[in-house]
């Protein structure tokens, strides 16, 4: 449990290590910490959820797949890694996960599930990341609200379109670019493969204001959301052979 997450919004970067941080923050009147409670939020908000990585089938229990909240998945006592964070609704974030040094999800499963809530308990679909021979590291996560409740997470791909042309990369599936693991930094190679996830929101807020992120992501996909987080340049654009 040594992973060193960031978050990083348009304006700032604030570090944090295992622990939601408490913002203070006038505007964010959700005063639910835990991604295992469950909450309502406006607009501008915060609102905390987290992402586990482990094996596929660790994110099943007698063929159904629950979230990682629920006990019986006893995740905990798996081979797994949990990351929390506690971006704004509906603003612009690139969450990264640093897979430079401690933290390398092909020892951890190489799946991944987003998760937040427990008797409205929302889990994304486990989502492939990385393997000893490939890493998937640009991922875009839509957080769907109803009334300011969450109701799901999906992942969306843009198959392929992002890395078409790029030497570094190849399309798995016709869905993901994903890098060499031997090319990646701490495996042998000097890439920096942290993993980039651009969240997007959608649905209404407890006001039954509508969340619009989403509209702004998917338009602003032809150009790269990478290039937004100029402090971020550096380490993840190598990624992509400077095409930003
Ligand atoms: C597993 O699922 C089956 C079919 O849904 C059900 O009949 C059974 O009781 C479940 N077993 C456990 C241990 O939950
Ligand atoms: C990951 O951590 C390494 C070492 O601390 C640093 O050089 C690199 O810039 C970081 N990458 C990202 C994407 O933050
Ligand atoms: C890694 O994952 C890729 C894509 O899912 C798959 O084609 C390949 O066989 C896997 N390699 C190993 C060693 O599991």
């Amino acid at each position: 449990m040594e992973m060193e997450m960031k978050m990083k919004q348009v304006t700032k970067l604030i570090a944090m290590v295992l622990m939601v941080v408490v913002l203070i923050d006038a505007s964010d009147t959700n005063h639910v910490y835990q991604p295992c409670s469950d909450t309502t939020v406006e607009k501008g908000d915060g609102f905390s959820f987290g992402i586990a990585f482990a094996s596929r089938t660790s994110f099943f229990y007698n063929h159904s797949q629950l979230s990682p909240c629920d006990r019986r998945l006893s995740l905990s006592s798996a081979n797994s890694q949990l990351a929390l964070f506690r971006p704004k609704v509906d603003e612009i974030s690139l969450l990264t996960i640093n897979t430079t040094s401690n933290f390398f999800p092909a020892s951890y499963g190489g799946y991944m599930v987003a998760f937040a809530g427990r008797k409205y308990a929302a889990r994304s679909t486990p989502v492939f990341v990385a393997n000893t021979t490939y890493i998937v590291t640009s991922f875009t996560l839509v957080l769907e609200f109803h009334k300011g409740r969450l109701q799901n997470f999906f992942w969306k791909n843009d198959g392929c379109s992002s890395c078409s042309g790029k030497s570094n990369f190849v399309c798995l599936s016709k869905q993901n670019c994903a890098i060499r693991t031997s090319s990646c930094k701490g495996q042998g190679g000097s890439t920096d493969c942290s993993l980039g996830i651009q969240l997007a929101f959608s649905g209404t807020d407890k006001h039954y204001v509508a969340l619009n992120t989403w509209y702004e992501v998917d338009n602003m996909r032809q150009y790269s959301l990478y290039g937004l987080y100029s402090n971020l340049k550096n380490s993840l654009t190598s990624q992509y052979n400077n095409f930003f």
